[in-house]
């Protein structure tokens, strides 16, 4: 299925899903209401809003996985090669917009004739219904090896059908690249539909990686996990209006509410100036996000910390046994990709360490070229997506290769 929004259609619907009641809203049009209105009204508009009120073309995409999750990607159709563009944990396909069309990557990869395909996975805000109906603790049964062995290819497979192209080029921040990792070592057929994939910040070994109380989750996992199952948490972080709303308004430029801010980025990211963040579209930003995750893919990751291996997910000695046929859990054998990569790697990024990235490339077989971001730019994990200079420092540079791809 595949709604259009041209130019003159007037009517969007959307679901929104605040506090867990789903709500119906319906919006009339392409966003002229609106025009000249100041930037933070961008802060409740929707990936498919924010595109219209900048005058791009959008097209929304439902697809269904062959496990029957009902997932929509967002396109903005131009004749060049198409482009997937993969978010982070927690995160939607806004995150490439939000900055607005001088600073989101999709705008300039639009602008530059590239055809943009926005993946929203599973049980994110644009992802989350269950058209099965089945039980929400079945429905958050997934890690992030779901989202790269079942959305992904479902994904990947639309996009390729519906542009009659052979292959596309992949990038992907973060969880983004995670998912990547997983898909191309465990289905090697994948593998030929990617002509290049740039990997913003990449996540696989995280041995080495900074979250604030990382050691104390690592060390009560089992404990966590069977807290979260006894009390019933299986989605974490979902998307919450007025959640959203408090976090605009205290990251507005002249809150007095503005160190919370500063704290939040300073403690869980690293942040230690705010304005690397693009400041005046800090509301904009922190609107969108948290947006909605499950439970196991938080406790997926973990694990990998813990265990300090790139590892599918473990239950435990009993289940493992019957699921993998071995007391632990395999690794993700990366060695067996094939596509040709770009890494893209700040040295402070502490979800992305130096150390935990040297073991990724030691077994990684088919990497083109690696853009190594200097600790004396004090670059954060967030800023490949959200940062004030996220354009000379990312996006000129990934536009670049994909030029450099098109003119092959
Ligand atoms: C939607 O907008 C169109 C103009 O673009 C207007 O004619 C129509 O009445 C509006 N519909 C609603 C329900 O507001
Ligand atoms: C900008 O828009 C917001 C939300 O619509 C509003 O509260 C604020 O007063 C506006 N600021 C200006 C300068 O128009
Ligand atoms: C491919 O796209 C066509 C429409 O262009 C659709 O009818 C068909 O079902 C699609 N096939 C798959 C496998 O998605
Ligand atoms: C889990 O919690 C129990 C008490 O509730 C405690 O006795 C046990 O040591 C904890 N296990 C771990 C691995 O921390
Ligand atoms: C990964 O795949 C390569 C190539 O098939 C193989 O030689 C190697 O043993 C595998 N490693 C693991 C950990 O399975």
């Amino acid at each position: 299925m595949n709604i259009l929004y041209g130019k003159k259609s007037w009517l969007v619907l959307f679901f929104l899903n605040i506090s867990g009641v789903t709500c119906f809203i319906s919006y009339n049009n392409t966003g002229k209401a609106n025009r000249g209105s100041n930037q933070s009204s961008d802060v409740f508009l929707n990936s498919v809003q924010l595109l219209q009120k900048y005058n791009y073309p959008t097209e929304e995409h439902v697809i269904i996985t062959k496990d029957g999750y009902k997932l929509r990607s967002f396109r903005i159709p131009r004749k060049g090669p198409p482009v997937m563009l993969v978010h982070g944990i927690g995160d939607t396909s806004d995150c490439w917009l939000v900055l607005g069309p001088k600073h989101s990557l999709a705008y300039l990869l639009a602008d530059a004739g590239f055809d943009v395909w926005l993946f929203n996975a599973r049980g994110n805000r644009y992802s989350n219904e269950n058209p099965r109906r089945i039980s929400q603790k079945q429905y958050w049964d997934f890690s992030y090896e779901e989202i790269g062995i079942l959305d992904l290819p479902a994904t990947i497979d639309h996009i390729l059908n519906i542009t009659r192209r052979p292959k596309l080029t992949y990038i992907g921040f973060s969880q983004g690249t995670t998912v990547f990792f997983v898909m191309c070592s465990m289905l090697a057929e994948y593998n030929s539909l990617i002509d290049h994939a740039i990997l913003l910040a990449p996540v696989a070994w995280i041995k080495h990686i900074k979250f604030p109380l990382i050691n104390f989750f690592s060390r009560n996992l089992e404990n966590l996990t069977l807290y979260a199952e006894n009390k019933k948490v299986y989605e974490v972080f979902p998307y919450n209006y007025k959640f959203s709303k408090f976090h605009a308004t205290v990251c507005r430029v002249n809150s007095p509410l503005r160190l919370l801010c500063e704290l939040e980025y300073y403690i869980q990211f690293g942040v230690k100036k705010l304005t690397n963040l693009l400041t005046d579209r800090l509301p904009v930003i922190t609107s969108h996000i948290p947006a909605g995750s499950s439970a196991k893919v938080f406790f997926h990751f973990i694990q990998g910390h813990a265990r300090k291996r790139f590892q599918r997910y473990d239950y435990g000695i009993e289940k493992n046994k019957k699921v993998y046929a071995s007391l632990s859990p395999p690794e993700y054998n990366v060695s067996l990709i094939s596509v040709p990569m770009t890494l893209v790697v700040s040295e402070i990024d502490w979800f992305c360490d130096k150390d935990d990235v040297d073991t990724l490339k030691s077994k990684l077989k088919t990497v083109d070229k690696v853009i190594n971001i200097k600790e004396s730019v004090q670059f954060t994990h967030l800023e490949f997506v959200y940062g004030s200079r996220v354009n000379t420092v990312i996006n000129e540079p990934v536009i670049n290769i994909l030029e450099n791809l098109r003119n092959k």
